[in-house]
């Protein structure tokens, strides 16, 4: 590694054949494949390593390893394709389905204490729209360690990383991608311990910053959960693929948000509403609580709109009492203890109440399906850029994703990303640095926090959140959306003029937060237009007003370019290989 500093107030600049901005699951991945290949890479993120969000998946990564009955993967390829509502790219559903299985296998060889069946083999439960033959019947496909699977995860892929040597940068935010002549660069991070700025030079970059849930009031996601890898794309010119689709998880704590794992429901847990009613059955018979969270999340609120909210408000129960504390203890550990902190509910004897939360984005950078991202409707790949996990869209969710499936995609593609970048620096090097390529971004952290008067950036996220919540939810209506487009414009004009109250260097975590709500006004911006312009329902992007999924005009992915008075729209066929579109039923 080279490291130089020039006169004040220049950056500091390290060289490195590849970057890897964010740490979880698809990042940790990719960096194993990269120092594996004898890469010199840097890892960037700004938090520890093991806080990152792959640590909040709690109930499983699915598999179709068959351990407790007879599973393929082309089952679970078709479940994938079926749950996305048929928007799923099928080569990349394919992929996902087939190498599930062997990195489930490579985590169990690395160590990762899964629950075991009485024999000793990798225990298995049931998820939302994961099915046998073909949609007979809920599957064991999930594999699990109790409800911290993620948490797992992180710690047995960081224990790697640190084997094999990796080089960790922590608590750098990275605050632009340098891309010059249609080359990646590398990019530019904030430390944050003292406000310096760093240039990362390097060939091959991955953005696995995660999603972007924070964009709405109610939600699981992490506080940093603010979408950076997919602006930070979107500013260069690089399009956001499938904005429109964000999954709502039914099962969030009321108020809060906090994800009480559908891993509860796949152990036979129920939903109730104020009657006592198994509601379900009105709207998924055959697979009832584990019908795809599209569908149930929009049970829970027509449920609670028709008066059957429990005492006539806006939630439900998740009711587990009948699964017995042996099962609770053994499985269910976490989230019972959830229940009990954030509720004063005891699972054990208590029914929990519970409502849809902002949880996933199904869209984000454009990948092919070795991770590269690719710029346009034609599968041009900017050479270098590699996306994986949430921040990209390879596209293996469409429009909903299934339960257990987001980690087994940053599993697959962080690995496939990173066999990608070693592959393309074994034959590319690093363009030279555009002189002074961190003077604009320095400018606009400057600006935030020394303009004299300004408004203060929490506002303006807290009305952002709100917004996006009330028009942009789990149902939407073209009047509503058309309301939220001079919306977000307006937030973006304040921002425009919003000053931080701390105007330090050290630790600025205000700073941060408010640069961070850039990023979620560009992915609101892209996910709002996106949404208005899809006049169909299908999976996560329920329109009141066009209730009917459309193939004839519809079956084909958005990509939302910056621009000038807002994004331009355009669109890219999906790939369908093995499974022509049918109308969806559970
Ligand atoms: O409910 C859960 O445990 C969440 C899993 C997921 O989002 O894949």
């Amino acid at each position: 590694m080279m490291v130089s500093r020039g006169a004040t107030r220049s950056p500091v600049i390290h060289e490195f054949e590849a970057v890897i901005v964010g740490a979880g699951g698809a990042g940790l991945w990719a960096a194993l494949e990269l120092a594996r290949a004898g890469v010199r890479t840097a890892v960037l993120t700004k938090l520890y390593p093991t806080r990152s969000h792959t640590g909040a998946a709690q109930g499983g990564v699915c598999a179709a390893l068959g351990n407790l009955e007879e599973d393929h993967w082309e089952w679970h390829m078709f479940d994938t394709v079926k749950g996305g509502d048929y928007l799923v790219d099928q080569d990349g559903a394919e992929v996902l389905a087939q190498e599930a299985i062997e990195r489930v296998i490579e985590l169990e060889q690395m160590g990762l204490p899964f629950n075991r069946t009485p024999d000793g083999r990798i225990d298995q439960r049931r998820f939302g729209g994961h099915t046998r033959n073909f949609g007979e019947g809920p599957v064991r496909r999930s594999c699990f360690a109790a409800d911290r699977t993620g948490h797992m995860i992180l710690q047995t892929l960081y224990q790697q990383c640190i084997k094999h040597e990796v080089t960790f940068f922590d608590e750098y935010h990275v605050v632009d991608l340098l891309v010059d002549d249609g080359l990646t660069g590398g990019v530019v991070a904030y430390r944050i311990a003292d406000g310096e700025l760093h240039v990362f030079r390097a060939a091959a970059v991955l953005l696995a910053t995660g999603g972007n849930g924070r964009m709405f009031r109610v939600t699981s996601n992490a506080h940093t959960l603010t979408g950076d890898g997919m602006a930070l794309a979107y500013r260069r010119g690089i399009p956001l693929q499938d904005m429109e689709f964000y999954q709502f998880h039914p099962t969030g704590i009321v108020g809060l948000g906090i994800l009480l794992s559908e891993a509860a429901r796949g152990e036979g847990g129920y939903l109730l509403n104020d009657q006592g009613e198994r509601f379900m059955e009105r709207y998924a018979p055959r697979l009832m609580e584990l019908a795809p969270r599209d569908l149930v999340s929009r049970a829970i609120y027509m449920e609670t709109r028709a008066g059957r909210g429990i005492g006539g408000q806006d939630f439900v129960y998740l009711d587990v009492r009948h699964l017995g504390r042996e099962v609770i203890e053994a499985k269910l550990p976490d989230i019972t203890d959830f229940a009990r902190i954030y509720q004063g509910v005891e699972p054990l004897t208590q029914p929990v109440p519970i409502q849809p939360t902002a949880h996933y984005a199904m869209g984000g950078v454009p990948t092919d399906i070795e991770a590269r991202v690719v710029v346009d409707d034609r599968g041009t790949v900017l050479p270098g850029l590699h996306a994986a996990g949430e921040a990209a869209c390879v596209s293996v969710h469409g429009a909903n994703r299934l339960g257990t499936n987001s980690l087994v995609d940053l599993l697959v593609f962080g690995r496939r990303a990173g066999r990608s970048m070693a592959e393309y620096c074994r034959s590319a090097a690093a363009p030279e640095l555009v002189a002074n390529a961190h003077e604009p971004v320095r400018a606009e952290l400057d600006a935030l926090r020394t303009r004299g008067v300004g408004e203060n950036p929490n506002h303006i996220r807290a009305e952002l959140a709100a917004a996006m919540m009330d028009d942009c939810g789990v149902f939407r209506t073209g009047d509503g959306l058309r309301r939220l487009v001079p919306r977000i414009r307006e937030l973006k004009e304040r921002y425009e003029r919003a000053r931080v109250q701390d105007a330090g260097s050290i630790f600025n975590t205000d700073l941060l937060e408010a640069h961070e709500l850039g990023y979620l006004l560009d992915c609101a911006e892209a996910t709002v237009a996106s949404a208005l312009a899809r006049e169909e329902s299908r999976g996560a992007h329920f329109r009141e007003d066009h209730p009917e999924r459309d193939d004839g005009d519809w079956l084909k992915h958005t990509l939302a370019y910056r621009a000038e008075g807002g994004p331009r729209l355009a669109y890219k066929p999906v790939t369908i290989t093995r499974f022509e579109p049918k109308p969806r039923t559970y």
